[in-house]
């Protein structure tokens, strides 16, 4: 005997129609409208899906109210404590923590994949010396799609696995390669003796003049930060990538979709609007004139970092990396920094303002991400690149659950056409 399934009654012009409702294992209920427009001939309209689930996933789960990010069961404040970030890698590719052999085989892929086909580097070079290094990543992700079509087959599961790990394995590379290029300073190649987050640290800092040590420090806070940035439900980065792969498109495209919509200030480009925003406001006594400009409705200025579309009482990365930005400023020695304590005196009068404890507007995983990453001594430009290469595990994995998904078909929403209805041509001498 099936549990009989919950519905929800819609009366319409007279009509009544029964709307599935379907149960998660945490969250809302899910009111299933997928046959509404068949039986209704009426479309529902959400745009920015406040109120829209665009998919099911085992993935990763965020309540909003609570604060809380699960992904595939544990909390991020456990991961980012005790695990790493290929072990996230893979507990969300695969959708359990690995045993350690299954760990170091995993960590064996992913590191022999780290090179970029020779022949790549003069992509890079058809770039201005100031391209910003979003613009990098977005064309040369794409154009991976011209150099590696072994593992271009969406069809072929052996060829998304490989495309999977050369995206996640390939990353940080572009990102330093990014890096060097906007600085004029030589690539570095990555090494197979160095951990994934020491690895990138090293590609990005490293010249053929010196040798180059990794601070454990830095490399820690990295791999954190990375961790931090891994996945986040259906986001509009993963939406993105989602809609580009629902037509079938190749992963790089797909991934490099991603990186775009990623890359605006109301995204991922937040990190970096963020410090631009902290050192803008400089001082402390300058903290009222800006808080008063995000509360008026005729500035479009808005706090950086601050507020979420799902977190509404607070953003659990953010107190994490707010953590984390004390220790490793602490550990490297530097002794209050100006912006950091802009951030805090910042976090504290906004909290205490009724504007944003009303709006439920809290410091989001953009507002001291930026803080470590200058103090480890990445220019502004570098912030949503590290974003992008945190990001690419959930956007990879999100992208093969939608794959793996027989029901799956393209995405194709529909309007609410508000246009001229249909009306004759007129010929320009009669205009
Ligand atoms: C990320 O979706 C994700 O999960 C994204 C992300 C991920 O990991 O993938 O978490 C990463 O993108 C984090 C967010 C980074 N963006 C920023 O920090 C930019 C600043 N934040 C805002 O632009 C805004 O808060 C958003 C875009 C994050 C959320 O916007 P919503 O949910 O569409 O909310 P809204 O724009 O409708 O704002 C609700 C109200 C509005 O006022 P009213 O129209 O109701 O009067 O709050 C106000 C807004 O004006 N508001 C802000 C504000 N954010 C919202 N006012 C001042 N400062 C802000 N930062």
């Amino acid at each position: 005997m099936t549990e009989k399934c919950k519905t929800a009654t819609l009366q319409l012009d007279g009509k009544s129609i029964e709307l599935p409702i379907l149960s998660p294992t945490a969250g809302p209920d899910v009111l299933d409208v997928r046959k509404l427009y068949a039986q209704a001939g009426v479309f529902t309209y959400d745009p920015g899906y406040t109120s829209t689930a665009s998919c099911d996933s085992t993935i990763t789960f965020i309540d909003g109210d609570k604060g809380e990010l699960l992904h595939r069961g544990y909390p991020i404040d456990q991961l980012a404590g005790k695990s790493h970030y290929l072990e996230v890698c893979y507990l969300l590719l695969y959708g359990e923590l690995p045993t350690a052999v299954e760990l170091e085989d995993f960590e064996t892929r992913v590191t022999r994949h780290t090179m970029l086909h020779e022949q790549m580097q003069y992509f890079f070079r058809g770039f201005r010396r100031d391209a910003h290094p979003m613009a990098i990543m977005v064309g040369v992700v794409g154009a991976m799609s011209a150099f590696y079509h072994d593992s271009t087959d969406i069809n072929d599961p052996w060829q998304r696995e490989v495309a999977s790990i050369r995206l996640i394995a390939k990353m940080p590379t572009i990102a330093a390669w990014a890096f060097k290029y906007h600085t004029g300073q030589p690539f570095v190649y990555p090494r197979n003796d160095l951990d994934f987050a020491s690895n990138f640290l090293r590609m990005c800092f490293a010249v053929p003049a010196e040798e180059y040590e990794v601070n454990p420090i830095l490399s820690r806070a990295m791999d954190r930060i990375f961790t931090l940035h891994a996945d986040h439900e259906q986001n509009a980065s993963t939406s993105t990538v989602r809609l580009a792969s629902s037509s079938g498109a190749n992963p790089f495209a797909c991934i490099a979709a991603g990186i775009a919509c990623l890359w605006g200030p109301a995204h991922g480009g937040a990190n970096q609007a963020c410090l631009e925003m902290l050192k803008e406001i400089g001082t402390p006594d300058r903290i009222p004139e800006f808080i008063a400009r995000a509360k008026d409705k005729n500035d479009p200025f808005r706090l950086m970092g601050f507020g979420h579309r799902v977190y509404k009482n607070f953003d659990p990365r953010a107190t994490v990396m707010k953590q984390s930005a004390d220790e490793v400023l602490d550990l490297l020695g530097i002794e209050d920094n100006p912006i950091l304590q802009v951030a805090k005196e910042l976090e504290k009068q906004a909290l205490e303002d009724p504007y944003f404890a009303d709006k439920k507007l809290f410091p989001n995983v953009d507002f001291y991400s930026g803080i470590i990453l200058e103090a480890m001594g990445f220019p502004t430009s570098m912030f949503t690149p590290i974003f992008a290469l945190s990001r690419t595990v959930g956007w990879v994995s999100q992208w093969k659950e939608q794959l793996a998904d027989p029901a799956h078909k393209i995405g194709r929403p529909r309007q609410l056409y508000l246009g001229e209805t249909t009306r004759d041509y007129v010929d320009i001498e009669n205009r």
